[in-house]
Parts: structure tokens; C-alpha cells; sequence
């Protein structure tokens, strides 16, 4: 990789640019590069304060693009699964792009193997071309699009050998290997997927994942010059024509219940909190305090009520046939007793007889996850709510 190597080093280290690159020239192009939403529009709303997520892409696009002279690839990896949410997804992402201007979007292996066609209604929303490793019909087949002047192609392993013939200021690739070897050298600057947050090790360099972050780089006559990570923090304001698009994402998967369609592998039969209630009437009464008791009111807040991506860890039982329905089971709304101890209907029918399991750590951490709630120690979040 050609690099101005002072340069990227003392920018990396934090202390500035080198005093005669330090003024931008009027030739300087800036490329914003976003990527590796993976199906990650919004932070979880979880634990806050929250960074990241599409709002805050916008409020930095919308920021940067106004200072002129600055471009916004999309490095693709849009969806991480297949089925009808990841292609409103995928339409909800392509309608932001779109509204903002991208001027580039790459279209990747990722997307294509979650299933052919899931973004094809994505690409016309964003008004652009899209770059593509391997062409194949039906998908965008633009091998190398020119932004601002600055040429850029996506590859994967197929397609590596179109790349080492015809070296593009920026290639994106498709994984998080460079499938070009010795032979990168060729190109300016080479963009990774990669997990987490936007990253520059050497020359590795990535947008990271679920959009927390974005790389700001600045080229000079074809050279890269500078590149910098931003990270979409907390403290950034949310887009307001971004959370129109996102409400009315949030619209659609309520409005076809998605969260039906989720599978159920499980018989296990709920009885609900309520049933609990006229021989444990202490600890129910004590429950109702607790945060859990209204876990479902706080998704009904935030719009996400029948959202796949959030009900399993704020009801009981969505994945049991005789657990929690959509709109069909107000009982069970709720992170319940059940949610914990496990179904109980025999147990409350024939309290003799059928008993309950001892409730561990583990279970609290199928919902306490590390992403979803990073400050959990079981002792203290236990002392809280002990019964
Ligand atoms: C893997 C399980 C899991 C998933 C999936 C999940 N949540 Fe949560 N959620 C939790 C847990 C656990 C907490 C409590 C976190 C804590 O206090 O440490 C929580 C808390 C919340 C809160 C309360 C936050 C507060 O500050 O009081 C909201 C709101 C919320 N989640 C919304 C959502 C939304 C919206 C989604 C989907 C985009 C979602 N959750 C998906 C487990 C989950
Ligand atoms: C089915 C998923 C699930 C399980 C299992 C679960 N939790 Fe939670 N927990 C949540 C959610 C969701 C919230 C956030 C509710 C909200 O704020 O709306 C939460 C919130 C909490 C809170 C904050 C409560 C408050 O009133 O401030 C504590 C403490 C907690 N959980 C402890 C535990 C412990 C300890 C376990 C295991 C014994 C456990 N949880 C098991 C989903 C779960
Ligand atoms: C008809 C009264 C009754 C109802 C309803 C009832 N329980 Fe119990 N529960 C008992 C009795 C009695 C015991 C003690 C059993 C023993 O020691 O043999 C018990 C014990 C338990 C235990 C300790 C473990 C065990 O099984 O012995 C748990 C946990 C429990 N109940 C949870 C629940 C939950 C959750 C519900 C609601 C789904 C519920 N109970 C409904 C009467 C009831
Ligand atoms: C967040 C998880 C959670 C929820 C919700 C929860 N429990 Fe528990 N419960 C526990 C844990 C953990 C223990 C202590 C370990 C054990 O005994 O299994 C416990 C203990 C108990 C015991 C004593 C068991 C024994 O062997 O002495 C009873 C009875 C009980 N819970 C009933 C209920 C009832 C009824 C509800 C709903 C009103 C409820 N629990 C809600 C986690 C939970």
C-alpha cells in the first residue's frame, strides 16, 4: 500500500499532521466510509447511555457533508440473516443512504448469502450504482465507481485477479483477509470487515460493525493522506429525518406483526405471573416493583413492541407454543416469574407434586448479556430484586 507514511503515523498516534500537509488544499477529497451495519440500525435500547446507530451516521454525514468536498461510500454488509425484517432492513438503510447522498455503496458476499433478491429493493432508495465483487444476474454489476475523483472498487476472493489488473484508489474488500496478497501493494488504500468498532492497525483498516463508527479519510492527488476513526458517541444528536425513517420502519414491522413469524420449538405451558399470586402473595407483591414486572411497557415506549430483534428478553416464553402470543396473552407480557423459574402451570395446579427447578446465574444471562446489559454482576442485580 502506498502511504504519505509520516503522516498516517502521526495521525494514528494522535499528534497531528506533519506541518506542510497539515492546511487542506483545495485538491484535498474526503471520503466518509460506513459499513457493517449487519442488521444493527439502531443501538439497543438497553442500557444507556447508547453511541451508535443510523441516527448518529446520519447527524455525522449530514455535519461533514456540509463542510463541501466530501464523499460517502458505504462498504455494504448491510443484513446479517435472512427473512422479511432484514429486507425492510435493508430497504429502511438503502431509503437513508439515499436521502443523504451516498455516492457509493458496495454490495457484498454477506448480503448475497442471506438470500437473492433481499436487497433488491434497496438499491434503486439509494439513487446510486453499487459496486459488486461478483456479478451475477440481477445483482448491481458495477465493478469500480469514481467518487469525487477518487476510483474505488469492491472484491472478494473471485474476483481478485479484475483488482490486481486494474488497482483502484480505494478497494473494499469483502472479508477480513486480503484476498490480493503480496500483490496489494498496488492499491492506496485497502478497507477490511471487521467486528466492533471502527478500527487502523497498519495497514488494516475497517469500519468495524453495527454501525458504530465510521473512517474519515482524506485523499491528495490520488494519495491518501490522512484517515481517522469517528465514533458515533452518546453525546451526538440524532438525526431527526433519519428517526422519520426509522419510525416508519418500526411502522411496517408492526403493522405485519413479524413477530408471529417467529418459530416456536417449545411446549412448555405458562400460566402467567398472576396465577402465582394466591399462594406466593409476598413475593408477588414484591415483584410487581421491580423493573421486570414492566419490561414489555418499556419496548411498547420505544416502538419496538412487536420487533423480533427485542420480545424474546422482555416477555415470557415467545419461543413456547403456550407462552407469549402477540396482543393474545396481556398475561405474559412481562419479564414474569415464569421467565426465571421456568413454566410453571402444573407446578401451580399441583404444587405437591410438580416442582420447579432452582433458578442460577445462567438463566439471568440468556437476557443479561454483555451487550445488552454490560454492568451485570449476578450478587449485586440479585440483591436488588431477592425474594
Ligand atoms: C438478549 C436480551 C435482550 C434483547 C434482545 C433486548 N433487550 Fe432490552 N433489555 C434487556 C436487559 C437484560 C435489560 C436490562 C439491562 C440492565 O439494566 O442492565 C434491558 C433493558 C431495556 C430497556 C430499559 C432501559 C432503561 O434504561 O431502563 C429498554 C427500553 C429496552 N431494553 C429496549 C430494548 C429494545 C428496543 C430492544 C430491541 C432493539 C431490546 N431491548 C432487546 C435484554 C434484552
Ligand atoms: C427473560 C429475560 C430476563 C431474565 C431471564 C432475567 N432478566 Fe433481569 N431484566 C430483563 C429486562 C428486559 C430488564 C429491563 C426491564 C425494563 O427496564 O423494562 C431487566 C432488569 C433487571 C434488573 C433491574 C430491575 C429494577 O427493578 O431496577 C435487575 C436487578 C435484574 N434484571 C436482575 C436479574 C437477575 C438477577 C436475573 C436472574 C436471576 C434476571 N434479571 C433474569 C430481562 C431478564
Ligand atoms: C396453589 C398454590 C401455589 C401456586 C398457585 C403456585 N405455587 Fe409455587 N409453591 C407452592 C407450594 C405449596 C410450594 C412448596 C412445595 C413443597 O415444598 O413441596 C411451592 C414452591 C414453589 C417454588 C420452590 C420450588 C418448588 O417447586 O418446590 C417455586 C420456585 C415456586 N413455588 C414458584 C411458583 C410459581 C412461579 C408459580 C406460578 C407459576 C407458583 N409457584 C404457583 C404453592 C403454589
Ligand atoms: C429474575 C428472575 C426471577 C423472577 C422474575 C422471579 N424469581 Fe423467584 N427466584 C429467583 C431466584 C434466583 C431465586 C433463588 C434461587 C432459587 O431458589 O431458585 C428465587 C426464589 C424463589 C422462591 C423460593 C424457592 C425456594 O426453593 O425456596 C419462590 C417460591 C419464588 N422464587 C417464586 C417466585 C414467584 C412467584 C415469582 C413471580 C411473582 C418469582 N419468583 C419471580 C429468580 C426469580
Amino acid at each position: 500500500m502506498k502511504w504519505l507514511v509520516p503522516t498516517l503515523a502521526l495521525s494514528i498516534l494522535g499528534f497531528g499532521f506533519a506541518p506542510s500537509l497539515q492546511s487542506k488544499s483545495a485538491k484535498d477529497v474526503t471520503i466518509i466510509i460506513s459499513g457493517g451495519a449487519r442488521g444493527h440500525l439502531s443501538p439497543c435500547g438497553c442500557t444507556s447511555p447508547m453511541s451508535g446507530g443510523f441516527k448518529r451516521l446520519a447527524t455525522l454525514v449530514r455535519d461533514l457533508k456540509s463542510k463541501g468536498n466530501v464523499y460517502w461510500i458505504d462498504t455494504g454488509d448491510i443484513i446479517d440473516k435472512p427473512g422479511r425484517q432484514s429486507q425492510m432492513k435493508a430497504e429502511t438503510y438503502g431509503e437513508l443512504l439515499g436521502k443523504l447522498g451516498v455516492d457509493a455503496v458496495a454490495y457484498t458476499r454477506q448480503d448475497q448469502l442471506q438470500g437473492a433478491g433481499l436487497l433488491a429493493a434497496a438499491v434503486p432508495l439509494t439513487k446510486r450504482d453499487w459496486l459488486s465483487p461478483n456479478a451475477e444476474p440481477g445483482s448491481p454489476t458495477k465493478e469500480e465507481l469514481v467518487v469525487g475523483g477518487i476510483s474505488v472498487s469492491a472484491t472478494g476472493e473471485e474476483a481478485a485477479k479484475i483488482d490486481i489488473e486494474r488497482p483502484t484508489d480505494i478497494v473494499l474488500f469483502d472479508g477480513s483477509k486480503s484476498a490480493l496478497g503480496s500483490l496489494k501493494k498496488a492499491h492506496r488504500m485497502e478497507v477490511f470487515a471487521s467486528e466492533g468498532i471502527p478500527t487502523i492497525d497498519g495497514s488494516k483498516i475497517s469500519p468495524g460493525s453495527n454501525l458504530r463508527g465510521v473512517l474519515v479519510a482524506t485523499f491528495r492527488d490520488h494519495w491518501l493522506v490522512s484517515v481517522k476513526t469517528v465514533l458515533l458517541e452518546s453525546s451526538m444528536k440524532e438525526d431527526a429525518g433519519a428517526e422519520k425513517i426509522y419510525r416508519n420502519y418500526l411502522l411496517r414491522v408492526t403493522q405485519e406483526k413479524l413477530i408471529t413469524g417467529v418459530p416456536k420449538d417449545s411446549d412448555a405451558d405458562y400460566a402467567g405471573s398472576a396465577s402465582c399470586k394466591s399462594c406466593h402473595t409476598n413475593i408477588y407483591n414484591q415483584f410487581l416493583k421491580t423493573k421486570h414486572s414492566t419490561a414489555y411497557r418499556s419496548l411498547v415506549k420505544e416502538g419496538h413492541q412487536a420487533d423480533p430483534d427485542c420480545v424474546a428478553c422482555h416477555v415470557v416464553g415467545l419461543n413456547s407454543t403456550k407462552g407469549f402470543w402477540y396482543e393474545k396473552t396481556p398475561g405474559l407480557a412481562q419479564v414474569g416469574c415464569e421467565s426465571c423459574h421456568g413454566a410453571g402451570r402444573e407446578h401451580a395446579r399441583n404444587p405437591r407434586v410438580f416442582h420447579l427447578p432452582k433458578v442460577e446465574e445462567k438463566t439471568c444471562v440468556t437476557c443479561h448479556t454483555p451487550s445488552n446489559s454490560p454492568s451485570f454482576v449476578f450478587k449485586s442485580f440479585w440483591k436488588k430484586i431477592k425474594h
